[in-house]
């Protein structure tokens, strides 16, 4: 059994087999599924969808492209979004350099504004960081209390090391199965297997040999065997430490 533990079923791209997609997936061995929100309207549609199905869980936040489209009130909207029984993590948050969606500084203020409520709510973080590894982890180790995990972990080595010296959790989804991805390998072979969890990003990311078309959870058997072969693991060993190391980190029954 799998624990997809990022995927975006509130986003359009599933508006016409939504229901079709999910009612599938206990039959391809998808348990569980975590759903970040990318805005408040996403998080709402998160926890509507966390109360449909019993295996989705939701967290809620606004996403980096989305910073500068967000009002102060609505971080208490997040707050009072963050106590539904439901709700496991504040995510997705982080910075986006890549894009630039938002004004760098705004996005920097924004993930501060939710890294605190994390600390506040004591819920871990699902974070997004792209070409923004330096100032994202400082803003990380602004907050020693917060726990979290790197979502589509695309940074060194060496900050990896340091990120799971500070208890933190990295996820890999598809984009480990590109020709260009022998630097999140490295960092595969190298960490410890109880902090490693494997997601989606559907409908993005999806693995070879299906790149670049609509990705959904039923695809994550194609990361696992990425993972072990890399680790020279059975696939079920790694189905079943990953969805553990899921369940443990956003502490799910
Ligand atoms: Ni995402």
């Amino acid at each position: 059994m799998f624990f997809d533990t990022h995927a975006h079923y509130d986003d359009p791209a599933f508006d016409n087999d939504r229901a079709e997609v999910l009612a599938g997936l206990k039959d391809h061995q998808i348990s569980l599924v975590m759903n970040p929100g990318s805005n408040v309207a996403s998080s709402h549609a998160a926890i509507q969808l966390a109360e449909t199905y019993d295996f989705i869980y939701a967290a809620v936040g606004v996403h980096p492209h989305e910073a500068k489209d967000i009002a102060d009130h609505d971080l208490n909207t997040l707050e009072t979004l963050a106590a539904h029984t439901k709700v496991k993590a504040i995510g997705e948050i982080g910075l986006d350099y890549y894009y630039d969606h938002s004004p760098r500084d705004i996005q920097q203020l924004r993930f501060r504004q939710q890294m605190a409520l994390a600390e506040q709510l004591r819920l871990p973080v699902i974070i997004h960081d792209r070409e923004a590894h330096g100032d994202c982890f400082q803003i990380v180790r602004e907050f020693p209390q917060v726990i979290g995990v790197y979502h589509c972990y695309s940074g060194s080595l060496e900050m990896a090391k340091q990120l799971l010296d500070l208890g933190w959790y990295l996820s890999f989804n598809g984009a480990i199965t590109f020709k260009n991805a022998r630097k999140s390998l490295e960092v595969i072979s190298y960490m410890p297997m109880d902090r490693l969890m494997l997601e989606t990003d559907a409908p993005y990311l999806s693995p070879v040999p299906f790149r670049g078309k609509r990705n959904d959870s039923r695809r994550i058997p194609l990361v696992a065997e990425a993972v072990s072969a890399i680790r020279h693991m059975s696939l079920e060993e790694v189905a079943r430490v990953t969805t553990e190391n899921g369940k443990h980190f956003f502490r799910i029954p």
